[in-house]
């Protein structure tokens, strides 16, 4: 099956005619610019998901008995160090279901040895701190909702899933919507989690302006107007301005709703302390240990650029059917290394998992992994990695730039000039850079083409023509006034110095600073200096998020392919929830009028939940971006999960990437190691995290 049906059989089944919005009002493109998009090349997916519903993978309840590893009873229940396995479970846990294990209830031991390229500033995820990505974060935040897994899911059934959030209701005006938290249960030190966490994070973290969460929840992620409030311990009820916004339950899943331990985190918060907020956010570094989480591993160990150890968290509050406090697996490593060292590892059997997304490494990888004695399992998904050349937006001061940079601000905020470099891009040749074969696709920008909501008619594509897009900068006053090859401001603006942008991307990853330098070579024969800021990932993230860029080549975000995760972040909805046009110095935001058409579509589609006129929304929204060339799209392809064969529970057609990364996808709490497979990997065996803060495990 080719993987663009496969997708569409598991988002929202959109049928019929529904709402139709005028698109007619939009001004035309000139005709004689825009052309025909070609078809991605076919790709086919090499396994396919088992579409079930919710029901059929968990639910919440009391079990008969509940069992632990026989070394954890022994060591430190009997030894009085730790209650019984049963007083640390919640009243009702989650009960993983047989059924729906691809390989069944599993056995304890063994570890999943993880490389990444990202290093970890710190603990303090909700008060934004990194903690070096790769999984880290996703394993060590569970949130009120659960969506990675949602591509097995039945298309008709599509709603997140519960998890910290046990169930839900919805007031007969739609208006307010009641959650019920688990409860009794605790973080990995024993302290109980109830909505107390839940409204530290929401009243001094997302509504504390001077807190940024680490995936940038804020306000509006929920809605303008939408207020939090806690009922009792295990009850919350959240009010809307809009009827039924089903949408911001994705928003409640990783990363936006991912609540900390509050009574670790908020003796050190500025409302309840001495503390600066840069204080706050940096009181947990990388050396403190045990942080308390209520993920299935907690960091015991920590060496710079060498690895990050995790051990079970005693006090983890999913089971499987016959009782098993999960997780299976006793250890996770996460080497320090680089990105493509990740892809290298576990082809070759000293790493376990990769998300195969760099397509210099494909050819390579693919070899490998067809040998008989390969060590692990490659396996194709959809075309979910895109990139896009996004232009800094703001003309009025986000990231505070000077005379030049604001000059380039005024510049991509004229359409003839977005026009001029989308048509400056060679996108076969910049993705046959990458990789040669039928991997990548040309990218117009805007959704992509996998996705069920993605309309090819909808989408207006400007093909290269250099000639024409030197017109679009000739007719801007853009000449090269001295002679030197590049084309100078207008006299009175900058100085008439030449056209100097700069390019911000992460060096963390080849394929980003290589099409990085590839949009750098095709901007030369526009006369554009484009002078690249390559910064290692941390420092790129933070500049990004603070506005200092002119141009920024990155890898995009959920919302380009699952349009309902991450929504908020398909157009400037609130002054910070988007990647490239953020409110000024003054808090407001100086929208394009076209911004303000993708604004009020995106605002729309979330207040309906009426399926057909989503689908025409969305049309419009992919009509309103791409026409206005929002982002300059450059390349987009497949991406692939590596994972040792050693591994059972790895649900068929996981995706590395879609509603979330496949850390989350593959659920990892169930995965396990059969006894005969498994390796003695562990660092700390038959060890558990010890106190917070002390110096490793116990
Ligand atoms: C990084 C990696 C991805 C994935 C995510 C998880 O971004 O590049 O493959 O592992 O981290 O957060």
């Amino acid at each position: 099956m080719r993987w663009e049906v496969l997708l569409k059989k598991h988002i929202y089944a959109l049928g019929g005619a529904g709402l139709l919005l005028s698109v007619s009002m939009l001004a035309l493109p000139a005709q004689e610019l825009t052309g025909e998009l070609p078809d991605p090349p076919e790709f086919s997916a090499q396994s396919e998901p088992v579409f079930v519903s919710v029901s059929d993978i968990l639910e919440y309840k009391a079990l008969p008995e509940y069992n632990e590893p026989d070394w954890v009873t022994s060591k430190y229940v009997d030894a009085g160090t730790l209650p019984p396995v049963g007083e640390r479970l919640p009243k009702e846990p989650m009960v993983y279901k047989a059924a729906n294990m691809p390989d069944g209830i599993g056995v304890y031991g063994d570890t999943m040895r993880h490389v990444i390229g990202g290093r970890p500033e710190g603990w303090n995820y909700i008060g934004g701190q990194s903690q070096g990505w790769g999984g880290i974060d996703i394993g060590l935040s569970e949130c009120l909702t659960r969506t990675g897994p949602l591509f097995t899911i039945k298309a008709d059934e599509l709603e997140p899933m519960p998890n910290l959030a046990k169930s839900w209701e919805w007031s007969e005006d739609g208006k307010e919507l009641t959650m019920h938290l688990i409860e009794g249960a605790k973080w990995s030190d024993g302290d109980p989690f109830d909505a107390d966490d839940v409204m530290f994070y929401w009243e001094d973290n997302v509504l504390d302006q001077n807190v940024s969460p680490l995936n940038g929840g804020t306000p509006e992620t929920f809605g303008q107007g939408t207020t939090l409030e806690a009922l009792d311990p295990y009850t919350i009820k959240w009010t809307f301005k809009e009827a039924f916004p089903t949408q911001y339950l994705y928003a409640m899943a990783y990363g936006t709703f991912c609540p900390g331990p509050s009574h670790i985190l908020k003796p050190e918060h500025p409302n309840y302390s001495d503390n600066t907020y840069d204080e706050y956010k940096n009181a947990f570094p990388p050396e403190y240990l045990n942080i308390p989480v209520m993920g299935a591993w907690v960091p015991v160990e920590y060496r710079p650029d060498d690895i990050i150890v995790m051990r079970r968290n005693p006090y983890y509050w999913k089971v499987d059917e016959q009782g098993n406090q999960l997780p299976y697996l006793n250890e996770m490593h996460y080497r320090l290394s680089t990105w493509a060292d990740r892809d290298v590892q576990a082809v070759a059997g000293s790493g376990d998992f990769s998300n195969l997304e760099q397509a210099e490494s494909y050819v390579e990888a693919l070899r490998r992994s067809a040998e008989d004695d390969a060590p692990a399992r490659l396996q194709f998904g959809a075309r979910t990695i895109g990139y896009a050349l996004r232009m800094n937006l703001s003309g009025n001061g986000w990231g505070e730039p000077d005379a030049r940079a604001q000059a380039v601000r005024e510049l991509n905020r004229d359409l003839d000039f977005r026009k001029a470099v989308t048509m400056a891009v060679d996108r076969q040749r910049l993705g046959e850079s990458l990789v040669r074969g039928p991997f990548t696709a040309i990218y117009p920008g805007g959704l992509y083409a996998g996705t069920t909501y993605y309309d090819k008619d909808s989408t207006v594509y400007y093909p290269y023509n250099l000639e024409a897009a030197n017109e679009l900068l000739d007719g801007l006053g853009l000449e090269d006034t001295d002679g030197n090859g590049i084309r100078n401001f207008p006299e009175g603006t900058a100085n008439g110095a030449d056209v100097e942008i700069t390019l911000l991307a992460n060096t963390d990853y080849g394929t980003d600073t290589n099409l990085a330098e590839g949009v750098i070579a095709m901007m030369e024969p526009l006369g554009l200096r484009v002078i690249a800021n390559f910064q290692q990932g941390t420092a790129r993230d933070d500049m990004a998020q603070a506005g200092q860029f002119d141009w920024n080549v990155e890898r995009q975000g959920a919302e380009m392919v699952s349009v309902v995760q991450g929504t908020s972040a398909l157009a400037p909805t609130g002054p910070r929830t988007h990647p490239f046009h953020r409110a000024g110095t003054d808090g407001t935001l100086d929208l394009l009028p076209f911004e303000q058409e993708l604004v009020d579509t995106v605002n729309a589609f979330i207040a309906t939940s009426d399926n057909a006129e989503r689908a025409e929304l969305m049309k419009q929204y992919q009509q309103i971006f791409t026409e206005n060339v929002y982002s300059v799209g450059l390349t987009q392809y497949p991406g692939a999960l590596i994972i040792n064969k050693r591994f059972a529970n790895i649900p068929a057609g996981a995706p590395i990437f879609m509603f979330n990364w496949a850390e989350d996808n593959i659920i990892r709490e169930r995965v396990y190691v059969p006894e005969d497979k498994q390796a003695s990997y562990e660092l700390h065996p038959e060890t558990l995290p010890g106190e917070p803060g002390s110096d490793g495990p116990m």
